[in-house]
């Protein structure tokens, strides 16, 4: 017997009015990353790209620009006229397909093992339509699976939360958007959804006791963990999702070997890494593309944006980092800011309210204290001192600034790009440098002191007398 063919719907039209919000429901982020990306991400492992469908229609466009999604399929559903609407748009996209599994872009947590088992089972009962159910503390919004009897694989009806009789008011098993459905019958029965409802739309839901009323087999499936087909119409239950996401990716980290204080307080997107005897204390924020190396210490406050750390880095509070590297034992901050393109060599030192953009540092170097570091290429061992700024900025170009291995710049020295000081150099404090500096010279671009005896004294004298 041939394997059915399945496709993956995921319905992604609707306009999330309980957000009051400008952006379309399924581009607002769990975790750093948008529900529909969720959703996408867990049906490419479970189908090939070019056997999913994402029904878009609210601000079509930007929705579709918004996900990464290499190959999968959009399909236009111009007006919202409800969840049934939707996948009738679908029809003609999805004929090839003996089954379709339909995701709901507003349910982010499903797994694709979840995906597995609802289609596994579906094709076990030789169902035409398998809901995927679960049985929440608060089953209250969801629309209500009603069972022919209880412990009773079959179903009969899916009620909306506003359409449930008194009697039907203590229903506990919620319908999560998710189904299975045999194409054949569902397009064959399709046509009868009507508009008859609370909200004048079309429901997928009513599929349910219509194919039941046609002699069809309707099943229902209860999730293990109801967390993961939880629903996210509004703010306040985004941030649910959202704080268990995360609570998942610190036990994660936690179970790695890493030491995170206070994990409440910390912010880490679900694709951050990071290494054993790594310590993160409070208020840490990780991102992205994030990867730290193991026996780093992260103190409070520090917010990292998809960039590399090496072993054994020491990031002091409050620093801010923006794809940035940084090699093994470097020491960052307090107050340090990496912007991109920041690439710190091993052991080196980026200190107190010190910038770099655009730089490569290398191993050793030090730049401790209040110095600007934009376009630059610094070699190894080198000390900048406090106030060094690299002028690299002529108000229309950006200019690079060169300096070799060993070299020394003394504070509040302004190196004016482009400029090379060669490997051995020495720059004076307070020194403005125009000029190339050759290996191993001492470099003094300011004026000359001059002293003047008695001057002070003299002028004191005059003062009194007046
Ligand atoms: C729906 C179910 C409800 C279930 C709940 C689970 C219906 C009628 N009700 O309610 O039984 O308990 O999900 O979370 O289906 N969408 C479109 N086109 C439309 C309308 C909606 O693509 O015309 C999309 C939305 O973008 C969303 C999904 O379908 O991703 C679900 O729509 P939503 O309005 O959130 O349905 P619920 O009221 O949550
Ligand atoms: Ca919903």
């Amino acid at each position: 017997m041939k394997t059915p063919r399945f496709a993956i719907a995921i319905l992604a039209a609707g306009k999330g009015t309980r957000l009051h919000s400008k952006r379309p429901k399924v581009l607002h982020t769990v975790a750093g990353k948008p529900l529909l990306q969720h959703v996408i991400d867990a049906a490419l492992q479970v189908v090939a790209p070019q056997e999913i469908f994402v029904i878009v229609g609210h601000q079509a466009e930007s929705v579709q620009q918004a996900v990464v999604h290499t190959g999968v399929h959009f399909v236009l559903q111009a007006e919202q006229r409800g969840t049934g609407h939707a996948v009738q748009c679908l029809a003609p996209a999805v004929q090839g397909f003996d089954d379709l599994l339909v995701l709901s872009g507003d349910v982010p947590l499903i797994t694709a093992e979840t995906i597995t088992k609802l289609r596994d089972f579906h094709l076990q009962q030789k169902a035409a339509m398998t809901i995927l159910t679960a049985l929440p503390e608060n089953p209250f919004g969801y629309g209500r699976v009603l069972r022919t009897a209880p412990g009773q694989a079959e179903v009969q009806a899916i009620v909306e939360q506003k359409a449930l009789t008194a009697a039907q008011q203590d229903a506990r098993e919620i319908n999560s958007g998710i189904y299975a459905f045999r194409t054949q019958p569902l397009f064959a029965e399709i046509s009868k959804l009507t508009t008859s409802n609370a909200h004048g739309e079309y429901y997928l839901t009513d599929m349910a006791a219509i194919l039941h009323r046609a002699g069809e087999r309707v099943v229902a499936l209860a999730a293990d963990d109801a967390n993961q087909v939880l629903g996210a119409n509004t703010i306040a239950e985004m941030m649910q999702l959202d704080a268990a996401m995360r609570r998942a990716t610190t036990e994660r980290l936690m179970a790695q070997g890493v030491t995170i204080f206070r994990p409440e307080t910390c912010v880490i997107d679900a694709s951050v890494e990071v290494g054993a005897d790594t310590v993160l204390e409070p208020f840490v924020q990780l991102l992205g593309a994030t990867r730290i190396g193991s026996g780093c210490r992260i103190r409070s406050y520090s917010v990292i944006q998809d960039s590399a750390l090496g072993d054994g880095v020491l990031v002091r509070n409050g620093c801010v980092l923006e794809r940035a590297t940084v090699g093994d034992g470097a020491l960052l901050g307090p107050y340090a800011h990496l912007r991109p393109e920041s690439k710190i060599g091993k052991a080196a030192h980026i200190g107190n309210f010190v910038e770099t953009k655009s730089a490569v540092i290398g191993a050793g170097s030090k730049a401790n204290h209040l110095t600007y570091i934009g376009n630059a290429e610094i070699g190894a061992g080198c000390n900048l001192g406090a106030g060094v700024i690299t002028c690299n900025y002529d108000g229309v170009h950006k200019h690079t600034t060169k300096i070799g291995d060993g070299v020394f710049v003394g504070s509040d020295s302004t190196l004016v790009a482009p400029v090379t000081l060669a490997d051995g150099a020495y720059v004076a404090a307070g020194s403005c440098i125009t000029d190339d500096v050759p290996a191993d010279a001492l470099a003094l671009g300011r004026a000359r002191q001059v002293n003047k005896p008695e001057w002070a004294r003299k002028r004191r004298a005059m003062q009194q007398k007046k």
